[in-house]
């Protein structure tokens, strides 16, 4: 299977990828590479949760596509030496489906939602008693005859991800006891993973190599392995048997990303910026408009990487470039 730019960055599962996944994913604590302070806290909680034989507080893990949500929420379960059930808000279309797997939760278990802003409010509304007192409420009969049958619940906890914690309804953010948001990691941290993936995956790279590629991951680890993959293709097409800098740098440059980690989008991004809107202000429907992306692409997966590195600025009237960006770009400011 070819890879496309697009799809380095992209959230998709590809087949490849999730056999990857499987392989790379840290399955402890202490494989998880950085986020020191969510490990730290998680130990404590874990272990005050264990000592007291009770279900950890229910946990929210937010934070942008591919920097741990579901990786943190599927360690927390094996530390705690818990199942854990895994579905997704779009996944739970009618009631009955969120009700069938509460009710089939074993004591102390963990329930994973993924997507949970995306969660119906119907099903919402389900979860608040669920998630407060383990209580189900379930109407039986219709019309004036119906009643409200109230089931005992295991005690369980659940664990949301999010990649928009904004869309969710203040009610269900406030039964959340735990909440953490996932940032973008140290190019040191990335580096760290790259060295551990190409361990497991039998890659010999060398330290700056595995750095080259670091820098150019843009702070993700999804996206560092990605690349560590492509990057090993290449050198492997190329009859070598170690990844050095300079292959690094070649398989990166036939990737279109460039030494600031930008990928064609994100340069047509800033170009139509500076070309198309004088450098800006604009506004990011109109720029995602303007570049023939979707609000959500532009939003989730590029514009936050180009706020990080410092080429784009989030304004009160919309988006603009900063001097950084021109000069990436070979403009001089005030020319277009
Ligand atoms: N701290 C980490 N240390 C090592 N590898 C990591 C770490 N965090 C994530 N990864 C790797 O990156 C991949 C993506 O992480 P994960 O699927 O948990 O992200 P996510 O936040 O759930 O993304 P999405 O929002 O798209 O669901 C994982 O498969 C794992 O291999
Ligand atoms: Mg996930």
């Amino acid at each position: 299977m070819s890879f496309k730019n697009h799809d380095i960055i992209s959230p998709e599962d590809f087949p490849e990828d999730r056999k990857m996944d499987l392989t790379l994913r840290p399955k402890t604590l202490s494989e998880f590479v950085g986020q020191d302070k969510l490990k730290a806290n998680l130990a404590i909680f874990i272990k005050a949760a264990q000592q007291r034989g009770e279900a950890l507080d229910h946990a929210l893990f937010h934070g942008l596509h591919g920097l741990g949500k579901t990786t943190i929420s599927h360690i927390i379960a094996r530390e705690m030496e818990t199942p854990i059930q895994v579905t997704s808000g779009p996944a739970l279309e009618k009631v009955g489906d969120l009700a069938a797997i509460l009710t089939s939760l074993e004591e102390n278990g963990i329930l994973f939602i993924d997507e949970l802003h995306r969660i119906r409010r119907v099903i919402e509304e389900i979860l608040y008693p669920a998630m407060e007192e383990y209580m189900l409420d379930v109407i039986v009969g219709r019309g004036p005859s119906a009643k409200i049958l109230r089931l005992d619940l295991p005690r369980f906890t659940l664990i949301g991800a999010t990649t928009r914690p904004s869309l969710l309804s203040p009610p269900l953010r406030d039964r959340f006891g735990f909440t953490h948001q996932l940032d973008f990691y140290t190019v040191d941290d990335i580096g760290k993973i790259i060295k551990r993936s190409a361990a497991i995956l039998n890659i010999d790279i060398d330290d700056d190599a595995a750095t080259e590629i670091a820098k150019r991951s843009r702070f993700t680890p999804r996206v560092a392995n990605r690349l560590l993959k492509r990057v090993r293709d290449f050198v492997q097409v190329k009859r070598h048997k170690r990844v050095t800098k300079d292959l690094a740098q070649k398989a990166l440059e036939m990737l279109e990303i460039d030494n600031a980690g930008l990928n064609p989008l994100d340069r047509k991004i800033i170009t139509t910026v500076i070309e198309k809107f004088s450098g800006g202000p604009v506004g990011v429907k109109t720029l995602a408009v303007a570049v023939g992306e979707g609000l959500d692409t532009i939003e989730e997966m590029y514009e936050p990487y180009l706020i990080q590195v410092g080429f784009l600025n989030r304004t009160p009237r919309g988006r603009t470039a900063t001097q950084r960006a021109y000069k990436h770009l070979g403009h001089q400011k005030g020319f277009f």
